[in-house]
């Protein structure tokens, strides 16, 4: 290669990149508002962030700060006001108690998630990941340097994590294992009878830590109870990092403020590398967590009621559509569709559906709804459908999508 070759932007990059791809929900997003642009009215049921404002009292709690002239640097991990609503939030909602040096913030889940697995993962080191799994785990475990071991949930399974299937994942280099109740993407719930069995399994392996992702605590139906993996199971609260954030709960995925409860020493080395990534989490946004977390709360059972009956919704558009299958999800804001049965269909075009991919860009440019392939998530064929949005999208996407599906041959 020449001098003038060998300096091509593409050709620059590190090794690291063939590790992750682009996220193939940023991707389906990027085609559906290149349709709308066009004029073409889209559904979109791909993304997962809730349409509702941040609450009054938030949006004010951030004025006030600016105002305050809460605008410099803030300790590494969060302030100690944020860090003392954390603690308290754990112990009011989840009955989780940590010390103050046993919590950490940062600029939301996505980054506590990253920042433990670049601070304990060796080479060869092993995650176990459960699938369909939140698209951004493997690709995070691979840029820390570990080796995500995948272990496909089905649909029979009710998509959840069986102890059998736990145990027999489990080798001397397992480092992590990754639980995410209520799930992206399939909206699956692990009962705590569920998670006591998972635990009598680590309870044997002793070098294993938990990751529990309870971003979607509060998005549980039907009467349901949530309950984390730590609560259930004293015993491994010193092993478990237990994973929150702001984002979905009191939609405000924009300000970026994720958390977590854990070990102070893995705590701490957290810190150190976001010390080296983006020195703390926006200011503002921190002083915004703190009112979200210690206010009023009631609006968190009313947004539960909107999407429990938005699913309500999507279950019926999609119950006559021929070819999926799927289960009533028990929380988050997800359906996740079987589509087997229409692999090898042709449209009406004479395109042929060969997998997942191809059915989502038929939904796309033929019925105009935006769904992300199961390929994104380990575990296909299915279809995503994002609920998070006005129950009257959610009506005509679905119908769309029967009609859609209907032409199939
Ligand atoms: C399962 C899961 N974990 C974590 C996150 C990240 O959330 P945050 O906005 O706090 O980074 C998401 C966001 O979609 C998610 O679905």
């Amino acid at each position: 290669m020449n001098d003038a070759a060998a300096n091509e932007p593409g050709k620059q990059l590190s090794r690291r990149m063939s590790l992750v791809a682009l996220n193939p929900i940023i991707a389906v997003m990027n085609r559906a508002r290149a349709l709308r642009a066009a004029g073409t009215r889209v559904c979109d049921f791909s993304v997962g962030e809730p349409d509702f404002d941040t609450p009054g009292h938030v949006q004010d709690a951030a004025i006030a700060a600016i105002r305050r002239g809460d605008t410099r640097y803030t300790a590494t991990d969060g302030t100690i006001a944020l860090k003392e609503a954390i603690q308290a939030k754990f112990r009011r909602e989840n009955r989780l108690e940590y010390r103050v040096d046993q919590v950490t913030a940062a600029a939301g889940a996505k980054q506590v998630i990253y920042n433990a697995f670049q601070a304990t993962l060796d080479p060869g080191d092993e995650v176990i990941i459960p699938a369909p799994y939140w698209t951004s785990y493997p690709d995070v475990v691979r840029l820390g340097g570990g080796r995500p071991v995948i272990v496909p949930c089905d649909r029979a399974s009710g998509y959840r994590l069986s102890p059998t299937a736990l145990e027999q994942a489990i080798t001397p280099r397992t480092k992590w294992l990754v639980l995410n109740s209520p799930s992206n993407p399939t909206g699956a719930v692990h009962s705590s009878d569920e998670l006591r069995a998972l635990a009598d399994v680590l309870e044997r392996h002793p070098q294993v830590l938990v990751l529990s992702d309870d971003i979607y605590e509060h998005l549980v139906y039907d009467g349901q109870a949530f309950t984390s993996i730590a609560q259930v199971a004293p015993s491994l609260h010193p092993r478990v990092l237990t994973v929150n954030g702001v984002s979905k709960t009191y939609a405000m995925t924009g300000w970026r403020i994720g958390y977590a409860g854990g070990p102070t020493p893995l705590i701490r080395a957290m810190a150190a590398i976001q010390s080296q990534a983006t020195s703390n989490p926006c200011s503002i946004s921190q002083a915004a967590a703190v009112a979200a977390l210690l206010g009023p709360q009631e609006l968190v059972a009313e947004r539960r009621a909107d999407f429990e009956r938005r699913r309500d919704v999507m279950v019926e558009g999609l119950r006559h559509a021929p070819g999926l299958v799927f289960d009533v999800p028990q929380g988050a804001f997800y359906v996740y569709v079987d589509c087997s049965a229409l692999i090898g269909r042709r449209t009406p075009e004479g395109t042929t559906i060969v997998d997942d991919t191809a059915l989502a860009n038929y939904l796309l440019e033929h019925a105009h709804v935006a769904t992300v392939q199961g390929a994104g998530f380990g575990f296909s064929p299915a279809i995503r459908l994002a609920y998070a949005t006005a129950e009257a999208d959610i009506r005509h996407g679905c119908a769309a999508i029967v009609a859609a599906c209907n032409a199939l041959h």
